[in-house]
């Protein structure tokens, strides 16, 4: 592999560096008196979403030296890699295309110099075909019921991003449909899902890429029993059974009819396959055209990230101010704050999408990283958070970046909820960014001993994210904005964010610890002490 500068030896890296004793003792208050264009210096509109980075403890300086990084590092170049089909996954030798999933009809990307987006319309297509089947009636029960309830089965990018859509686009959803998801291999999750629905009426689509994930198949194989146990035949597997996998062989193995399988691709990773056949549960809710409509989405923010210059790059911006925050002022975690009811699952999802892609220490080279690289993504939705955990973004001692992100217009329009919502998000801003001076806490009549407490420091740097209306276009492109900006900061780190190898030693451990769980022996241990005095004690006491 080609050496490439360890990137604290980039000269763009070194000018943050030293750019940085100068910022950091700036109040946001300073700044802003300074600057009374500031806010417009410092917002983008585009596409569709209005995006305020001014309450960001930065200059005109600091995005201008941010941007020479990007620059030194060929942003541009690994983005027409990533677009082009290019095999940019390199410890899975896989290209990295979910931008392919929502590419129009008329467009050409190739893989091996085979155009994929043919098949992506096939696929597409048929989910169509299926959703319309199962939201007109069409599709029946093996009891000739009607289907009334529809339980995705799956884990990680097969569970998250169809979960924390189907929640976030439920104003969109057929209400006369029960949708659940099952991921956790625990059993509640799954006796949870079922027990009060009737198997003649229930559909489960079963959403692996592997097929192979130990979590998803005993979920799925439990379903299968559920089912069997009320229907009693065999044959009710391919009316309640569908597939969404890259790997029809173990399709066809669990008993699903391959016809009843909706395909995806190795170019696209699990937490970037919501807009994949993954999505198919997301489909069904909303309709095909609902779900053509988050594909635009997506794509328009992908023409954006792919063409605007990147000082006005949504996810260039984004990915910048986190590499910001992680490297130079020693941020360990960044808030997604959403205020809008419907995006709870929001920073859930963010969570996989961006730690599993940039939780890595070692290089594209195979080296040890020798700064930060994936910050801790977590979040609640607005207003709950304020009574929870604002109080230590306020004054507590550690930095955290936050999001907000918030509708002009509400889905749901009683009384004055709205303007208090949004009141609240714009106020919480406002406070972070400014705080309350001592001097303004005594003039209120604080006393002396009182006025420190009652301080607020401020210069906790938040971006708005503001935009009309929950829409599913608008959910694209705010997934595609995060996605892309994941795809900045590994760049920048120069880490593969497309690979997920650490998930790896727990499943091979836990596949080890499984039969000593089980035997009727007491089984020799070969763990280290604590692990194996874990396992007798569970023994003992299950
Ligand atoms: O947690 C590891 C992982 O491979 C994720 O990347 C993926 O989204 C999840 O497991 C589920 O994988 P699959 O869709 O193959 O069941």
């Amino acid at each position: 592999m080609a050496s490439v500068k360890p990137l604290d030896e980039r000269p763009a890296w070194k000018a943050l560096t030293s750019h940085f004793a100068q910022v950091k003792p700036l109040h946001l208050r300073e700044l802003f008196a300074a600057d009374p264009e500031r806010a417009r210096r410092f917002t983008v509109d585009a596409a569709g979403l209005y995006f305020d980075y001014s309450k960001h403890r930065i200059t005109a300086e600091t995005m201008a030296l941010l941007l020479n990084l990007v620059d030194e590092v060929d942003l541009r170049g690994h983005i027409d890699a990533m677009f082009r089909g290019d095999k940019i996954n390199v410890t899975e030798n896989r290209a990295v295309l979910h931008v392919a999933l929502r590419a129009p009809r008329d467009a050409h990307i190739f893989v091996d110099g085979e155009d994929v987006v043919p098949g992506v319309h096939e696929v597409l297509d048929k989910m169509s075909a299926f959703a319309e089947r199962v939201r007109s009636g069409v599709w029946l029960g093996f009891t000739g019921k009607r289907i009334r309830n529809i339980i995705n089965i799956g884990i990680g990018g097969s569970d998250l991003g169809p979960v924390m859509a189907y929640e976030a686009l439920k104003h969109y959803s057929d209400r006369s449909l029960t949708f659940r998801f099952v991921s956790n291999v625990d059993g509640t999750d799954f006796a949870e899902a079922v027990w009060d629905l009737d198997p003649a009426e229930t559909l489960f689509i079963v959403a692996s890429k592997t097929f192979t994930t130990l979590e998803t198949m005993t979920n799925a194989m439990s379903a299968r029993k559920w089912l069997l146990a009320a229907l009693k035949d065999e044959k009710a597997v391919a009316n309640h059974f569908v597939a969404v996998s890259t790997n029809a062989t173990e399709v066809a193995k669990f008993g699903i009819d391959t016809a009843n399988m909706f395909g995806f691709w190795d170019w696209v990773g699990g937490r970037y396959s919501m807009d994949s056949a993954i999505g198919l549960s997301t489909m069904v809710a909303i309709g095909p055209d609902n779900f053509r409509a988050l594909l635009a989405g997506f794509h328009a923010m992908d023409e954006h990230f792919r063409t605007a210059p990147f000082a006005a790059n949504l996810p260039v911006l984004m990915g910048l101010l986190a590499v910001w925050y992680s490297n130079f002022f020693g941020a360990e975690t960044i808030a997604v704050l959403p205020y809008d009811q419907y995006l709870k699952r929001f920073p859930a999802y963010l969570q996989q999408l961006t730690m599993e892609s940039n939780g890595k220490y070692i290089t594209l080279e195979g080296k040890r990283v020798t700064y930060q690289t994936g910050p801790i993504f977590w979040g609640e939705p607005g207003t709950n958070g304020q009574h929870s955990f604002y109080q230590l973004i306020h004054q507590g001692t550690k930095l955290i970046p936050v999001d907000f992100i918030g509708f002009n217009q509400t889905l749901n329009p009683i009384g004055d909820h709205h303007n208090q919502l949004m009141a609240n998000m714009f106020a919480q801003g406002e406070a972070l960014a400014f705080g309350k001076t001592t001097e303004a806490v005594k003039t209120e009549g604080a006393p002396d001993w009182l006025a420190p407490h009652r301080t607020f420091e401020g210069n906790r740097p938040s971006t708005t994210i503001l935009v009309d209306r929950l829409t599913p276009e608008v959910l694209g492109k705010l997934v595609a904005m995060y996605e892309h900006s994941v795809y900045v900061q590994g760049v920048v780190w120069n880490i593969n964010p497309f690979d997920q190898w650490g998930v790896e030693l727990g499943k091979v451990l836990a596949k080890q610890i499984m039969p000593e769980l089980e035997s009727k022996a007491d089984p020799a241990l070969g763990h280290d002490s604590s692990t194996n005095a874990l396992i007798r004690r569970y023994r003992a006491g299950r």
